[in-house]
């Protein structure tokens, strides 16, 4: 389980997305929340997913083939201010069509950081997730930066956000630095296809 995984593409518009009709989790949510940073500790790789400190690092939808069963796709971060008001609209417009059009996306995991409120772009999310019946579940990420106390105040904001999140089942905490929460993740995924 979880032995090979595989870059297949980057893709710029919508002609170039794999067209094998594998189910699809889909890894949105802010830029520099640590979305391509999961894939990475998720696997103990180092560098299959590009990261960097600095926010706007992915830019295109890139394709994770795991195990021929599954794709992870790692999609551009939201709320990049620097980005070109041009540039942030072609992509706006490639992920909104992506989401509308792709019949293959089985989930999405909203990245939330855990020292931060959901921004109104969360909220946005949700809903677009939401409005296209997406089930999706919210992973709190980045928890290696709380004390025990901010993480119990983390998790309750976030289910006063969202009042569906139930812990291990739609809500995951997680840090890619300190290994956290990869087992409960690991568990769902086996879930969903193993
Ligand atoms: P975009 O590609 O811009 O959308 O960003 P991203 O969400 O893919 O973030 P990325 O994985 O590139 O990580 C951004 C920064 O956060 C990097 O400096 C990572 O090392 C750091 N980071 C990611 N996950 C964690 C985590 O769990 N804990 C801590 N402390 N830092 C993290
Ligand atoms: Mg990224």
């Amino acid at each position: 389980m979880f032995e090979k995984q595989e870059f297949v593409i980057s893709a710029y518009k919508l002609s170039q997305l794999p067209k094998d009709n594998l189910p699809e989790i889909i890894l949105c949510g802010r830029s520099n929340v640590g979305k391509s940073s999961f894939i990475n500790s998720l696997f103990n790789r180092r560098n299959l997913a590009k990261t960097s400190s600095f926010p706007g690092k992915t830019r295109s939808i890139n394709f994770y083939r795991i195990d021929d069963k599954f794709y992870f796709v790692d999609l551009p971060g939201f709320g990049y201010a620097k980005t070109s008001l041009k540039e942030r609209k072609s992509w706006g417009t490639l992920l909104s069509q992506y989401i509308k059009t792709s019949v293959n996306i089985k989930s999405a995991f909203h990245f939330i950081d855990s020292r931060h409120k959901p921004t109104d772009l969360d909220l946005q999310l949700n809903e677009l997730l939401k409005f296209n019946e997406i089930s999706y579940v919210v992973v709190l990420n980045k928890i290696d930066k709380l004390t025990q106390s901010e993480l119990s105040l983390s998790k309750k904001r976030i289910i006063e956000f969202f009042p569906e999140l139930i812990l291990g089942d739609n809500l995951f905490l997680y840090s890619s630095t300190a290994k956290r929460g990869r087992k409960e993740v690991i568990q769902r995924l086996t879930k969903l296809f193993y």
